[in-house]
């Protein structure tokens, strides 16, 4: 009989379940088999009664052995069984992972980020003011004329327009930014000023209502032609690579006397002519000019003691530049198969 019961328990050892998809019940039909009334240590224990007396006790221990041993594996088949239920809902850390969603900055954001860390390398820091802007600050004190056309309903959203106060409307320009840090600070001041501003504009491929600029300014004495030259060629070649050429063209701004725009050799064709700079290899990039005395004076600073420039660019025409976008109107329809494609520029 005790070699019976080794083998038994052999047995039991290496019984397992899962072979169906019912493992609860073959832990049952387990636990019949073996401690069922009429199962098979049942049995035994029967057997064992009409032992001879020499043979009980050594006989009893194995019995009470192999009990013991068939109700710990039906245990163990038992937890087996609750760490596989468990386990459907906890995760299987070795499975291949899901493409999960990340946003991204938008490209406008990236490439006015782009533009003050180049401005930030050479000493610009970052100067922020209203979007409702007053009339001083937008046109008298950057010395618009009064009839310019600029001052034009058609040009501008106005706020209020109450009879005899001052305008309100939203800025249609980052140089009113200029103003208030000359009215606040002394010199020397190099601010660089990022934001958004509102043209009553059609909205079309190549205008838009809203916009942004990145406006830069820098006063101090003996401020010359020659140092706004050298920054721009500086931010060119930074923002659009080593090889860049610039070119200034006379022009007029209020603000600014002399004023200039600045062009830069086609960073598309290598300045040989192609459809993007309409075959003359140039690109126009921004406008730029020593702060007119008038202006300086306007905001409390001795035109006699200090000179400065400025220069304001978009930053929308910088992003199409670079990246080769042909229709505005992208920037601001949130279409994901376009802001996609910036993910890694960031
Ligand atoms: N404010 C001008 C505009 O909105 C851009 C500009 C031109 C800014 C020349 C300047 C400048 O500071 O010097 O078109």
């Amino acid at each position: 009989m005790l070699s019976k019961i080794e083998n038994i328990i052999r047995d039991i050892q290496l019984a397992s379940v899962g072979k169906t998809d019912d493992k609860l019940a073959e832990i049952e039909q387990f636990r019949i088999k073996y401690l069922g009334k009429k199962g098979i240590i049942s049995e035994l224990f029967e057997q064992f009664k009409s032992l001879p007396a020499d043979q009980k006790k050594e006989t009893g221990q194995a019995l009470n052995r192999l009990k013991n041993i068939a109700q710990s594996r039906i245990e163990e088949f038992k937890q087996y069984v609750e760490n596989d239920v468990k386990s459907e809902h906890t995760v299987d850390l070795t499975l291949p992972t899901d493409y999960s969603e990340v946003g991204s900055r938008h490209v406008l954001s990236v490439v006015m980020n782009e533009i003050i860390e180049i401005f930030s390398r050479i000493g610009f820091t970052v100067a922020e003011s209203v979007e409702i802007e007053d009339d001083w600050h937008l046109f008298s004190a950057l010395n618009f004329p009064h009839d310019h056309p600029a001052r034009d309903m058609q040009d501008t959203f106005f706020v209020e327009k109450e009879e005899g106060k001052q305008e309100v409307a939203l800025r249609t320009h980052t140089s009113s930014v200029q103003v208030r840090v000359m009215e606040n600070n002394k010199p020397p001041i190099r601010i660089i000023a990022p934001g958004r501003v509102f043209r009553n504009e059609a909205i079309s491929a190549r205008a838009h209502c809203i916009f942004h600029q990145v406006e830069a300014l820098y006063v101090d004495k003996k401020v010359s032609f020659a140092d706004l030259k050298q920054t721009l060629l500086y931010f060119a070649k930074e923002m659009f690579g080593e090889d860049t050429k610039i070119r200034l063209r006379p022009s007029y701004f209020p603000f600014t006397e002399p004023s200039a725009e600045m062009d830069i050799s086609c960073n598309i064709c290598g300045g040989n002519g192609c459809n993007i700079c309409k075959g003359t290899g140039w690109l126009e990039i921004l406008g730029c000019g020593m702060v007119d005395p008038n202006v300086l004076e306007s905001c409390g600073i001795d035109s006699k003691e200090y000179s400065g420039f400025a220069l304001g660019m978009g930053v929308e025409r910088m992003a199409m530049l670079k990246y080769q976008i042909r229709d505005l109107r992208l920037y601001f329809e949130n279409d994901l198969r376009f802001l996609r494609q910036f993910d890694s520029i960031v």
